[in-house]
C-alpha cells in the first residue's frame, strides 16, 4: 500500500466534493460566503472525511457515495477551527497557512462563519447518501455526529480546556484526569464519530460498530497527543499554524504536564494500540491502519 498515494487520491475526491457543495463565494451573503470559502480551502489536512471513507470501503461500502456526508464532517470541523482561533479562545492569527478569518475578514464575520459551516456540515449530513432507501442509516449517521460534537462532546472539551487554562472559571480538577477528558472530547469525538460514520452508512451490526468507535477513539486521542508534540517540534511552515503557542498560553497538554519525551513514549504506546484496533476491522488492503500511523507520525 503506497500510503501517499493513497492520502493524494483521498485528499482529491474531497476537495472536489468540496468544490461542488460548498455556496458559491458570490451568492449572497457574499462576504460570509467569501469567509467560509476562505476558511474551508486552505489546505486542511481533510483527516476527518477521509477517515469516515476508509472506515466505510472496511466496512465493505463504496466510499465514493458517502464523500458528500464526509465532506459535512470537514465543514463542521472547520467551523471548530475558525472559533478555536477566535480572540476569545485561543487567539490565534495563522491557520492553515493563511491569516485565521478573524484576522483576514473581522470578529463578528468569524463567529457567523463558523455558526454557517457547522449548520451546512449538518445540511449535508441529513441530506447524503440521497434517496429513500438511505434515510434510517442518514439519520443515525447525523445524530451521531450531532451528539460528538454536542456540549457532551467537542464543545464540552474546548469549555474544559479554557477551564484548565484559567480563562474561564471551572472547578479544580485534577489535571491527569483533566487532560485525558479534554483531549477525548475536543478532538477525539469528532475522529471517532468519523470513523463510525463510515462504518454506520454502511450498515454494520451494533458490535461491528463498536469496534470501529473503539478505534475512532483511540485515533481520537492520538491525534491530540501528536497535535501537541508538533506545537513544540514543528515549524509555522510545516504546521500553516503558529508553534510553541500551548505553553505560553498556558494550555493543560501532554506536553506541558508529562514533558516532551514521556509525551513521545505514550504517542508509541497508542500507536501499537491503534494498529491493533484496525486489525479487528479493516478489510486487506490495510488502509485504516496505514492511516493510523500516518496520524501518529505526521510532521504537519
Ligand atoms: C487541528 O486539526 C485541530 C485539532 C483538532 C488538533 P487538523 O490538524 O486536522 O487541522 P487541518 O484540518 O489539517 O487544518
Ligand atoms: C482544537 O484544539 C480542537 C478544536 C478545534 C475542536 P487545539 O486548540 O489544540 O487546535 P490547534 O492547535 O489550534 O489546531
Ligand atoms: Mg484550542
Ligand atoms: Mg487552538
Ligand atoms: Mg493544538
Amino acid at each position: 500500500m503506497n500510503l501517499d498515494r493513497l492520502l493524494a487520491e483521498e485528499r482529491a475526491a474531497v476537495e472536489a466534493a468540496l468544490g461542488r457543495l460548498l455556496p458559491a463565494e458570490g451568492a449572497w451573503p457574499e462576504r460570509l460566503h467569501r469567509a467560509m470559502a476562505f476558511a474551508v480551502f486552505a489546505g486542511g489536512k481533510r483527516v476527518r472525511p477521509v477517515l469516515a471513507r476508509l472506515a466505510h470501503s472496511a466496512a465493505g461500502g463504496d466510499p465514493d457515495v458517502i464523500t458528500e456526508a464526509a465532506c459535512g464532517l470537514e465543514l463542521i470541523h472547520t467551523y471548530s477551527l475558525v472559533h478555536d482561533d477566535l480572540p476569545a479562545l485561543d487567539d490565534d492569527v495563522l491557520r492553515r497557512g493563511r491569516p485565521t478569518v478573524h484576522v483576514a475578514f473581522d470578529e463578528a464575520t468569524a463567529i457567523l462563519c463558523g455558526d454557517a459551516l457547522l449548520t451546512e456540515g449538518l445540511l449535508l449530513l441529513a441530506r447524503h447518501p440521497e434517496g429513500e432507501a438511505w434515510a434510517e442509516r442518514r439519520a443515525e449517521a447525523t445524530a451521531l455526529v450531532a451528539e460528538a460534537i454536542s456540549a457532551r462532546g467537542m464543545v464540552g472539551g474546548q469549555m474544559e480546556d479554557l477551564e484548565a487554562t484559567g480563562q474561564v472559571e471551572g472547578g479544580a480538577v485534577d489535571p491527569e484526569t483533566r487532560l485525558e477528558r479534554i483531549h477525548r472530547h475536543k478532538t477525539g469525538c469528532l475522529l471517532r464519530a468519523s470513523v463510525e460514520l463510515g462504518a454506520v452508512l454502511a450498515g454494520v451490526s451494533d458490535a461491528v460498530r463498536g469496534r470501529f468507535a473503539a478505534f475512532g477513539e483511540d485515533l481520537g486521542l492520538a491525534f491530540q497527543v501528536a497535535d501537541d508534540i508538533l506545537d513544540v517540534t514543528a515549524s509555522a511552515e510545516d504546521l500553516g499554524k503558529s508553534p510553541g503557542k500551548d505553553a505560553a498560553a498556558g494550555k493543560l497538554t501532554f506536553v506541558t504536564l508529562y514533558g516532551l519525551d514521556s509525551t513521545r513514549r505514550r504517542l508509541e504506546e497508542l500507536e501499537e494500540e491503534l494498529v491493533d484496533g484496525a486489525r479487528g476491522i479493516e478489510g486487506p488492503d490495510g488502509a485504516l491502519a496505514a492511516f493510523a500511523r500516518f496520524v501518529v507520525h505526521r510532521r504537519y
